[in-house]
Parts: C-alpha cells; sequence; structure tokens
C-alpha cells in the first residue's frame, strides 16, 4: 500500500512562557492519505491551531515542535525556513479564521494572489494575473477581473475569505488546512464558504485538513474525525462510526451538548458546546487524564494514570479508562 501523504508522529509543540515551558500539544499521531478529509474537532484552546501552525512551520516565536510530521516521506519539521518556505502555498496551503489579518490590505487582491503564482510556478506577471482571475472565478467572485483591482477593504467578510482561499489553491496545493475558515463569518456566509470547500476539495483531489470547534461542520465535511482535548487525540476514527457511538466522555459531551447534530443538518449553527468545569492549566497537566477533574466518569487511575489508546472498532479508538462504560450512544 502508499504510504499516506502525510504523517505526523508524537508531535509536540512547547510554548515558552514567563511561569516555564507550556506544553499545548502534547504527543499527537495521525495520518492523512492524499485526498482524504480529516477534522479536527476540540473547545478553544485545546491546540488545534498550533498543531495546524506546527504543520506549516508558523509557530509563533516562542513555540518549539518536537517529533516528526513526514510529508512525501521527509520530515518537514527539520526543513530550514527556506525549505518550509518552498512547501507553504505550494503543496501545504492554509486558511485561517480571519482573513483580514493574512490580506495585506496595502496591496491589491490581484497582486496578493499572483504573487506565489510568481514566485512558486515561475509564471510572468501577466500570466500570474490571468491565472488570479481565473482563480477568483473558481471561488465564485463575480466580475474577477475587475475585483483583482480592489483593495481588501473594498470586499466583504466572505469575499475576503474567498480571496484567501483562491491564495491557498493558487499552485493547487496537495493539502489544504483550514483553521476554523467560517468562525469568524456570518452564518448564512458559512454555509457558502463551506460548500465552498468542499466542492473544491471534492474537485480537485486535494487532502483537508478542517479545524473546527462546530461538530455540526465536521460532521458534514470531512471523512475522519480527531477529537482533541489538552493537546491530545482522544477520540479518533471515521466520521459516521465515530459519531454514531463516541467512546470518549469528552467527545460524548460536546456531542450531547448539540442534540440536534444530524448529517445534512446545517443550520442554524449550533452555539460552543458546554461541559462543566474549564479547560486546563496547560503548565499544569500532570500525568493522568487531563479530562478526569471534568469527567463524571472519573474513578481514581483515571486521577492517576495515563489512559491507555482502546480500540473500539477497526479504525475507531478512544483514549480513556472507561471506555467500557460508554457503550450506549449518550
Ligand atoms: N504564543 C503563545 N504563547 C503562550 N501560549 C500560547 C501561545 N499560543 C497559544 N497558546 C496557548 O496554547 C493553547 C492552545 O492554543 P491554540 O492551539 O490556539 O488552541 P485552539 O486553536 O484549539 O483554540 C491555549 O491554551 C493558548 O492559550
Ligand atoms: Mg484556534
Amino acid at each position: 500500500m502508499d504510504q499516506p501523504l502525510l504523517t505526523v508522529r508524537d508531535l509536540r509543540v512547547t510554548l515558552s512562557t514567563a511561569r516555564g515551558p507550556a506544553e499545548a500539544v502534547r504527543g499527537l499521531d495521525f495520518s492523512l492519505d492524499r485526498g482524504e478529509t480529516l477534522g479536527i474537532v476540540g473547545e478553544s484552546g485545546c491546540g488545534k491551531s498550533l498543531t495546524a501552525l506546527a504543520l506549516m512551520g508558523l509557530l509563533p516565536d516562542n513555540g518549539h515542535a518536537g517529533g516528526s510530521v513526514l510529508f512525501r516521506n521527509e520530515d518537514i519539521l527539520r526543513f530550514d525556513e527556506r525549505q518550509m518556505c518552498d512547501l507553504r502555498g505550494n503543496r501545504l496551503a492554509m486558511i485561517f479564521q480571519e482573513p483580514m489579518t493574512s490580506l495585506n490590505p496595502l496591496h491589491r487582491i490581484g497582486n496578493q494572489i499572483a504573487e506565489p503564482l510568481q514566485q512558486h510556478l515561475k509564471l510572468s506577471r501577466r500570466q500570474a494575473w490571468e491565472r488570479a482571475a481565473e482563480l477568483l472565478d473558481r471561488v465564485g467572485i463575480p466580475n474577477p477581473r475587475a475585483r483583482l483591482e480592489s483593495y481588501p477593504h473594498q470586499l466583504s467578510g466572505g469575499q475576503r475569505q474567498r480571496v484567501m482561499i483562491a491564495i491557498a489553491l493558487a499552485c493547487d496545493p496537495d493539502i489544504l488546512i483550514a483553521d476554523e475558515p467560517t468562525t469568524a463569518l456570518d452564518v448564512t456566509i458559512q454555509g457558502q464558504i463551506l460548500d465552498l470547500i468542499r466542492k473544491l476539495v471534492d474537485d480537485s483531489g486535494m487532502a483537508l485538513i478542517l479545524i473546527s470547534h462546530d461538530l455540526g461542520v465536521i460532521a458534514e465535511t470531512v471523512d475522519r474525525v480527531l477529537v482533541m482535548y489538552a493537546g491530545r487525540a482522544v477520540e479518533t476514527g471515521p466520521v459516521h462510526e465515530v459519531f454514531a457511538g463516541l467512546r470518549h466522555p469528552y467527545a460524548r459531551g460536546l456531542f450531547a451538548a448539540m442534540p440536534r447534530l444530524a448529517p445534512g443538518l446545517a443550520y442554524p449553527r449550533p452555539r460552543l458546546p458546554t461541559i462543566p468545569g474549564i479547560v486546563p492549566d496547560l503548565l499544569d497537566l500532570g500525568t493522568a487524564c487531563a479530562f478526569a477533574p471534568r469527567c463524571v466518569l472519573a474513578e481514581p487511575r483515571c486521577r492517576g494514570e495515563f489512559p491507555p489508546l482502546v480500540a473500539v472498532g477497526p479504525r475507531h479508538g478512544a483514549e480513556c479508562w472507561r471506555t467500557d462504560m460508554t457503550e450506549e450512544r449518550p
């Protein structure tokens, strides 16, 4: 069998803080095949964005990534900035929650799309501008030629996100990482942007890592899901299998807070689910289950020993001592 396109092994992200080193991603393992779609879901602060930034080589200055990220059999965590630059926007592309922060307000949209095309694909300025117009058309922006002349502030939030998607697609990446791509948008626009991402992924065959705090978005969009808590993957598997039989109490809590979740149910977007307690302090995670302090099923060993990864199906796993207690649906 072919190697996966991306293999993440024991990924760790350590942040130096005034109070000492904090581990925000604590040994993440996953792989992604060509054309596959993976969702990463979890509450705010669980390490989703830092995971994405580590893959892209874009961690903040006080962050450091350990473990390995094999992309086409090369460990890109060992790449230098020049090699990473080559990969970004070319083989790996990312879109962020707030498109305005990634677009340069001083440059025309056309330049911002054309520049990576000139840089990575060595197109002439004219060819790049041509291709930029095609890309805007592909992401559903009317009047693309005229739009190339616009500045970011002349576009709506949804259009700016479309432009970001056009930039991400410019060089036909193997993997698109979308970090909460619709969270900053109005509800009606959210659906349109997700539809666009789904369509582009289907048409191009690129792989997708979709990050969201919203289980509904994940359920509707991806093949496989990874539920993250305090920097760990606490439950993973094919999306339908996982949602039909969630086994980790945290994942069940997220799900239970969204009783109307069903495939095809798009709107209105449910609010951020609530589970009693707060996400733990990264400096104080200890060596037991990080969810135990919030878990209704916790027993003494949950507070004393790190939980095992339990196979609950051929490709479905949960990292928990109490999977025996969660066989029924919540
Ligand atoms: N540069 C940083 N310095 C210190 N802590 C950070 C930094 N960036 C993120 N964090 C912390 O790391 C944790 C994970 O952050 P993040 O990956 O952004 O979470 P998510 O995207 O899941 O909401 C959070 O507790 C956040 O406060
Ligand atoms: Mg985030």
